[in-house]
């Protein structure tokens, strides 16, 4: 198999979807890996580490598109990419189809085998590829917080940790999964007072079981909420209901209850987020103000920390791009369900129900 790894060309994106290591690994097993030029120089992997594990450079995206069987990048493919996909070929990266028609049109016109990581399962029902980076955006989300509560960062002026005589940081965070139960971790090991909202009574028992005294769970509604925020420094919104647009939980009217230059950080941006006020942003101009609240809705945190965010997405994907070089697409699938959950495009054929429902398109399952 000719495996390919294209520089990505997203706004403010570092990450790359192959580490030297992992180039390494296919050629023993004899695989060629094409790399394109600076593809790692992001992640702090520069193209002498790839050649001294036996990859070949390519200087262009167009000669790696072209040659590679398959493809193996972090995210969704560009305009530009699209374009280049080819018959036959497979891309394995998120892709996220349900937020985009244009993209999923244009896989399908491609004729690709479209493998998304979003939506590869493993046997606990869980999504084990989406997983390191809700663990690296919910340890992120309180570290750009506490930087964005700095005074002249346009915020309160309040250290998370409080001092010996002035009371801690307010961290209210809405939502115990992933993302919610790592921003829980770092604010608590900082030292601030932590709220956890939840509506899952079992997740809540399980979190204080491990979480430290500073960390507290409450039952999640509009109530709890309301009291909270005016609470609030900082407020993580981590909240997610699979396959759905993420619930607002706090709307332009509660902005008011908040203490001027507190913090919103909504992760769930990415699922359209779960404040009212909250838009999309980038790395590059991650905040602006509501109300005197400060709001940061970077749609693609992990981007920030391109090195650890490489070796952790890698460290879950390069299991499934071996297996894919060995067997291919139609055979893994065919061994493995949990590999099958994660084609979306087969060869001009959408087979991934929700995203055939979110753009009112024909699906097919995929025969396996
Ligand atoms: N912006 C980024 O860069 C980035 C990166 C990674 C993940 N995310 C997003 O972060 C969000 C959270 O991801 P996750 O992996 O932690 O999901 P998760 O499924 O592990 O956790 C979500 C939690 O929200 C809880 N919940 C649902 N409704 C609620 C409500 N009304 N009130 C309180 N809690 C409620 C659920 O019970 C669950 O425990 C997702 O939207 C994910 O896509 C964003």
């Amino acid at each position: 198999m000719i495996v390919g790894v294209p520089t990505e060309v997203k706004l403010d994106e570092y990450r790359v979807g192959l580490r030297p290591v992992g180039a390494e690994m296919l050629v023993q097993r004899g695989h060629s890996v094409l790399v394109q030029s600076g593809a790692g120089e992001g992640s702090g992997f520069p193209n002498e580490m790839y050649e001294a594990a036996g990859a070949k450079i390519v200087d262009s995206a167009e000669e790696l598109w072209q040659k590679a069987e398959m493809i193996v990048k972090v995210k969704e493919p560009q305009a530009t990419e699209v374009r280049q996909i080819r018959e036959d070929q497979t891309v394995f990266t998120y892709f996220h189809f349900a937020a985009d028609k244009d993209l999923t049109v244009g896989c399908l016109e491609s004729k690709c085998i479209a493998a998304a990581y979003e939506t590869l399962t493993d046997r606990h029902g869980r999504l084990p590829l989406l997983t390191p980076m809700s663990e690296i955006a919910g340890k992120l989300s309180v570290q750009e917080g506490a930087k964005y509560l700095e005074r002249p960062q346009g915020g309160r002026g309040v250290l998370l940790g409080g001092v010996p005589g002035v009371e801690p940081g307010h961290v209210l965070i809405l939502g115990g999964g992933v993302v919610g139960t790592c921003a829980a971790t770092v604010a608590a090991g900082m030292g601030a007072d932590v709220v956890i909202l939840e509506v899952n009574i079992d997740r809540m028992r399980e979190l204080g079981e491990f979480m430290p005294p500073n960390v507290r769970t409450i039952y999640s509604d509009p109530q709890s909420i309301r009291e909270h925020l005016s609470w609030a420094d900082l407020v993580v919104g981590a909240v997610l209901i699979p396959g759905a647009k993420a619930p607002h939980l706090i709307s332009r009217a509660d902005l008011v209850h908040m203490k001027p230059g507190a913090v919103i950080v909504d992760v769930a941006i990415d699922q359209g987020g779960c404040v009212e006020t909250a838009r999309v942003t980038t790395h590059s101009d991650p905040i602006y103000t509501v109300d005197g609240v400060v709001h940061y809705c970077v749609g693609n945190m992990p981007g920030s920390v391109a090195r650890t965010s490489t070796q952790a997405l890698t460290n879950a994907t390069l299991p499934w791009v071996l297996k894919l070089a060995e067997h291919g697409p139609d055979a893994l699938a065919k061994k493995d369900p949990h590999f099958a959950a994660a084609i979306n495009t087969n060869r001009g054929v959408l087979t991934n129900q929700p995203v055939a429902q979110a753009h009112n398109l024909d699906f097919e399952p995929l025969a396996v």
